[in-house]
């Protein structure tokens, strides 16, 4: 009984040795329970972090982290039920066209997303863009949604694994956040929570994303899809590109009216490859070959369309607002230009983020709100030509603000000679 006493925990992942599995459903509970103190917690969190976890241990810890809630189960009544999870980007609203279209095509899709973090957005305060909208559901409303409508995209609640809630904040104090095993059960312990039969996982790599090394990224990828799988969630990954904004448009309500374009067939072709990238590999998960040309009969039909008001409207979004979708932009535009003639080399994307988050369109602070009207379209494209005094953005603010506009054409390079751009989908991992 001593061994699983916090002390002993922590002495022996200071000195490197692998945990057990009583030692780590130990330290979970003592973090939902609030048995362990905050410096206990820190001290298991940083030796976790500067001595690592194998992949036994990470399996255990984000099994003990999801027990740690409420488990929803929800394929034993709903099969072929998918679930998608990003790292986050920068205009990254995959999330939103993928729905609709996989539940068109027979494949009902669960979500428990998140709120913005650092300086990418989140897919739930994109949502909250759509008047009405409602976000808080439990498991019944879950199931009466992917019954009537084929979607349910919720936040995840207090009752989804509450040792992350406790863990993750710690880890924003102790520096411990880039820790790739803490990551991994960080992300799983939610995800796996609603209990989807299949689970595709978009990891990014390049300036905009969580992890910028592709190295790295391509590291979490493997680490995410080695722990799900071995739970028991046939799930593979995507690395993707994110060294630019995904899309035309960043912001909140532009990306649910982006969304709309792509869902009419006007969308930008970089959103609807890996859109239709994703939903080919979560299809393919449970054994359903999703061609691309089915997808486009879903856009070109008008059901994927129709499928996203039809979901909105029964998850509260305004009948008004499902009548007639037009959300609002900020009044002020603002072009940013290139002041030199060359080739676009590079977009400082976290950069970029950030200074919308201070434009307003993002928190600046936990529990702050957002103006979803606060825009950004991107008009450049890596590794395209491009003219003096040409656009590169227009950024859409409630009042002037030059100086944000300077400080935004700060974040792109132009250079002298062609770069190749890189490639939107890099690698599959399964
Ligand atoms: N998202 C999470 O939920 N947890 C992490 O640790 C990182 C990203």
């Amino acid at each position: 009984m001593g061994a699983q006493l916090p002390y002993e925990i922590l002495s022996r992942k200071r000195a490197g040795e692998r945990l057990t599995e009583p030692a780590l459903r130990a330290a979970v509970a003592g973090a939902a329970s609030g048995t362990w103190s905050d410096a206990q917690l820190g001290a298991f969190l940083m030796a976790a972090a500067i001595r690592g976890l194998d992949g036994d241990e990470t399996r255990t810890l984000t099994l003990a982290m999801l027990e740690s809630g409420e488990r929803w189960q929800l394929a034993r009544e709903v099969p072929l039920l998918c679930d998608k999870h990003s790292t986050g980007g920068v205009g990254d609203k995959v999330s939103l066209p993928l729905a609709p279209l996989l539940a068109v095509c027979g494949l009902p899709v669960v979500m428990l997303t998140g709120r913005a973090l650092g300086h990418t957005g989140g897919t739930a305060d994109k949502l909250e863009a759509i008047p009405g909208l409602e976000l808080g559901l439990d498991r019944d409303a879950t199931l009466r949604l992917l019954r009537d409508t084929g979607i349910a995209i919720g936040i995840a609640t207090g009752s989804i694994a509450p040792a992350d809630r406790r863990l993750y904040a710690l880890r924003d104090q102790t520096a411990t956040v880039s820790s790739l095993p803490l990551i991994t059960a960080s992300i799983l312990s939610k995800k796996l929570a609603t209990g989807a039969g299949a689970l595709v996982l978009d990891v990014k790599a390049g300036s905009g994303a969580f992890l910028p090394e592709l190295a790295e990224a391509r590291q979490l990828a493997a680490l995410l899809v080695a722990t799900a799988n071995a739970l028991g969630v046939p799930t593979s990954a995507w690395l993707t590109d994110m060294s630019q904004p995904l899309g035309r448009w960043v912001g909140h309500a532009c990306e649910v009216q982006e969304t709309l374009e792509l869902l009419q067939g006007e969308g930008p072709g970089d959103l609807q490859e890996l859109t239709f990238a994703l939903a080919t590999e979560v299809a393919a998960l449970h054994g359903v070959a999703l061609e691309p040309q089915r997808l486009a009969e879903a856009i070109a039909s008008g059901a994927a369309r129709e499928t996203f008001l039809r979901w909105a409207r029964a998850q509260g979004a305004a009948a008004a607002w499902t009548a007639s979708p037009r959300l609002p932009l900020a009044e002020e535009e603002h072009v940013v230009t290139s002041s030199q003639a060359g080739w676009l080399a590079a977009v400082d994307c976290r950069a970029l983020g950030l200074l919308l988050i201070e434009a307003g369109a993002g928190r600046a602070r936990p529990g702050a709100a957002i103006d979803p009207a606060v825009s950004l379209r991107y008009e450049g494209r890596l590794g395209q030509r491009v003219e003096r005094g040409e656009p590169l953005a227009r950024l859409y603010l409630r009042r002037r603000d030059d100086g944000l506009a300077a400080a935004l054409g700060e974040c792109f390079t132009v250079a002298p000679e062609p770069k190749q751009a890189p490639p939107l989908l890099y690698e599959r991992i399964a």
